[in-house]
């Protein structure tokens, strides 16, 4: 009777590497960067080890070391001196943000650099766009992204990337870049963005906790993956070039189901929570932190995506190249 035997194929690392259906390389991986105003910082942020608050006149030496790991592209946060209502920090041409754009693109020109663009690092009471009574006004805040993706494009940035769940937000940006000369700036939507505890470790490093109540009127419901592709579609038909599925880990089936239904590059962003826990636990020495993280880096290519937008970046570059 013959025997099938997949172990053949398993026998030495040569067969094991020709055999490997799924890789991750450096130049997935997109780096994601908190720029402060505070003065030649680099404050590591408690909830998130490894990762630091990096003073806007010290940006341009993440640029060198992110280019120097063969990472194609960082995403910017930005962290104001100070908020309002309007959250008007995110549009200032004088903005962390737009400073921190002009001075990466100053040191290294190649490098591709991605913004995030919200509103609730921002306002006053850290929702994702402009209230009215305790909601969050969709069109007027669509108005608001326009004005913070156009100054963002201004500036120097390669990508914006919408990440406030506002509907239609693709299409004003989108055209808001055209009619300014900026048809080159390529958008990179939060498309199926969940309304998410992985987030916890990120408002604390963002300062962009609600004041009150939670932002699931405008994020997605974590129970629904029919509305992930509508919300996905929806983005694409108002001229996204990149959709990204957020947060990574318990969504790998969003991301799968999205691969198969749709050509477009596709992006999944690993959050602070996901990230947090690996360091947790790997500080505790309950868990080998290069293997985990190089594990869940790879599930994220094997369930479909195309890049990963993660805080372990720079240490997975460094554990890519070593082999
Ligand atoms: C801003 C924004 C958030 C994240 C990315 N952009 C926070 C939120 O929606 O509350 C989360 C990133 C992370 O957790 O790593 N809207």
């Amino acid at each position: 009777m013959l025997v099938h035997r997949p172990r053949r194929l398993r026998r030495t690392e040569k067969l094991r590497l020709l055999v490997r259906e799924n890789r991750v390389t450096p130049n997935d991986l997109v780096y994601p960067v908190f720029v402060t105003h505070e003065k030649s910082a680099r404050r590591e942020i408690t909830s998130m080890p490894g990762c630091f608050h990096v003073g806007v006149d010290r940006i341009g030496e993440v640029a060198e070391q992110v280019a120097a790991a063969g990472l194609p592209a960082l995403l910017l946060f930005g962290i104001p001196a100070a908020k309002d209502e309007l959250g008007s920090g995110a549009y200032d041409e004088q903005g962390v943000v737009q400073q921190a754009v002009r001075a990466i693109k100053a040191a290294r020109s190649d490098l591709l650099v991605i913004t995030d663009v919200c509103l609730c690092e921002y306002t006053s009471h850290g929702h994702c766009g402009q209230l009215k009574g305790d909601t969050v006004a969709n069109d007027p805040t669509v108005s608001l992204l326009s004005r913070v993706a156009l100054s963002h494009a201004r500036a120097g940035a390669d990508m914006v990337a919408p990440s406030d769940m506002m509907d239609g937000r693709v299409a004003a940006i989108r055209s808001a870049l055209d009619r300014e000369g900026f048809e080159d700036v390529v958008i990179l939507s939060y498309a199926a963005k969940y309304a998410s505890a992985f987030y916890g470790p990120f408002r604390e490093a963002a300062g962009s906790a609600p004041a009150f109540g939670d932002r699931r009127s405008y994020q997605m419901d974590p129970a629904n993956l029919r509305e992930a592709m509508r919300e996905i579609q929806l983005d694409l038909d108002e001229g996204a070039d990149i959709v990204m599925v957020k947060p990574g880990l318990a969504y790998l089936d969003v991301v799968r189901e999205a691969r198969r239904r749709f050509d477009a590059p596709l992006a999944v962003y690993n959050v602070s929570g996901e990230y947090s826990m690996v360091k947790a636990a790997a500080a505790q020495g309950w868990v080998d932190e290069r293997g985990i993280v190089l594990e869940l880096l790879t599930a994220f290519k094997r369930a479909g995506a195309d890049l990963i937008l993660t805080y372990h970046a720079l240490d997975a570059a460094r554990w890519l190249r070593e082999g």
